[in-house]
């Protein structure tokens, strides 16, 4: 299905490739985030059960200039794991970018197929293990449609990452799209109505939301192409908390979690006893969507999901034998910030301080993605513990760090 506004899309991504990126960036620095991160996918996706020698079939749909394929083939490769990146868009100008940045890298387990992810079943490309989705939802003529098809493309036990706009955190963006669509209405040309939006930045009342919005950057960092996506964009939806899990439930998924989790648990909000008791007995799903009209901070949704007739691939924190590893953060800043007896996190303005147990720092500074939980607890033994002391306090310190996305169990060798 197409429309008038899906042709502007396409028009839209052809003339401003998104993100805005130069492929000699690529010698400098690897763009990383949520979704698709390696560990992330091994972590939360294949609940640390998959073997990391067992090839990987990943799908970037709507790839766009190839942030999230660039991140995971580059991981991949770099971690010498088997497998093939594809990446999947309509817009050649996007193509290019992201074929530059692969061709500076010298990645070579990664495949471009130009082409609309609502064909799919006719491109041939099979099944994949896992499929990014990222940005691209909210865009689509009918998101279900578009989710629908890319479920239809996970393999047995595969997984998805999606990203989707959320309302609460984008407050002043409709406001904007709206007056830009009478100041520079979709027929005129791009450049013409980036002009019109540059100058209505410049003199927008102080009162417009967007102003007091910290959040959404993209039109001051994100170039043209930032600038066109946010505020000029022919079509975007948001999805709040309910809506996307309903969005996941009509395309046969489960939702295995949010990224932060912590982020979605209305309970780290509200230190009030009663209030706390009326949030323990609510569902996971009503946690999550109280947290979200409680933070207001939300402008974006990751999510990962899995089909849900396939059984639950959770992260198994109890294995001895499993290996956790940090998420960009070196073993000694993390001790050192858990020093304090508490972790100090911070999500788009909202600092939540986690309570962490005495042993923590002397956990997190044995976490080097080698040593295994059995191992790190036994050098905790050895140095004096008392062992249910050190099991426990192992298990309450993954389980608070897991919930912020930084302490994750490693894919098992195999
Ligand atoms: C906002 S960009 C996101 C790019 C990338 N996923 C990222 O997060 O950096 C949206 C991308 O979706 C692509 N797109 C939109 N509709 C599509 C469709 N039906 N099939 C394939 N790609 C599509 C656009 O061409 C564009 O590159």
């Amino acid at each position: 299905m197409t429309d008038a506004a899906d042709r502007a899309l396409a028009a839209q991504y052809e003339a401003y490739p998104y993100p805005q990126r130069d492929p000699a960036e690529e010698a400098r620095r690897l763009v990383i985030g949520s979704p698709s991160h390696l560990r992330e996918v091994d972590h939360w996706v294949f609940g640390a059960r998959r073997p990391a020698g067992r090839p990987l079939r990943a799908l970037f749909a709507g790839g766009g200039s190839g942030d999230g394929a660039i991140m995971l083939a580059q991981q991949m490769a770099w971690a010498g794991r088997p497998g093939e990146v594809v990446w999947l868009d309509r817009s050649a100008a996007a193509r290019r970018v992201a074929e530059a940045r692969a061709a500076v890298r010298g990645l070579s387990n990664i495949r471009f197929v130009s082409g609309s992810l609502l064909e799919l079943p006719a491109l041939g490309l099979g099944a994949f293990d896992y499929v990014d989705c990222c940005g691209v939802l909210h865009h689509l003529p009918d998101p279900a449609a578009g989710l629908a098809a890319l479920a239809r493309a996970l393999a047995p036990g595969g997984g998805i990452g999606l990203m989707v706009y959320a309302p609460h955190g984008r407050t002043g963006v409709y406001m904007l799209q709206d007056a830009l669509r009478l100041l520079a209405p979709p027929d005129r040309p791009p450049p013409e109505r980036l002009e019109v939006a540059r100058r209505l930045w410049r003199h927008l009342p102080e009162t417009a939301w967007l102003k007091k919005n910290p959040w959404i950057t993209d039109h001051l960092s994100g170039g043209d192409a930032g600038l066109y996506d946010l505020l000029l964009n022919p079509r975007d939806v948001a999805f709040t908390v309910p809506a996307l899990l309903d969005l996941l439930a009509g395309a046969g998924l489960r939702p295995i979690t949010f990224i932060e989790p912590v982020r979605y648990d209305a309970a780290r909000y509200l230190p009030d006893p009663r209030l706390r008791e009326r949030v323990a007995a609510m569902s996971w799903r009503e946690r999550a969507a109280l947290a979200e009209a409680i933070a207001g901070n939300m402008g974006i949704h990751i999510l990962y999901a899995a089909r849900a007739e396939d059984p639950p691939a959770t992260p198994d924190w109890t294995d001895p034998a499993a290996v956790p590893v940090l998420r960009e953060v070196t073993h000694g800043r993390m001790a050192e910030a858990a020093a304090g007896g508490a972790l100090r996190v911070t999500f788009d303005g909202i600092t939540l301080s986690l309570p962490l147990p005495r042993l923590a720092p002397a956990i997190l500074r044995r976490v080097d993605g080698r040593r295994s939980l059995g191992a790190i607890r036994d050098g905790l033994v050895a140095e004096g513990a008392e062992a249910a002391r050190a099991a426990a306090d192992l298990a309450e310190t993954c389980r608070t760090l897991e919930a912020t996305n930084r302490l994750l169990l490693s894919a098992p060798a195999g």
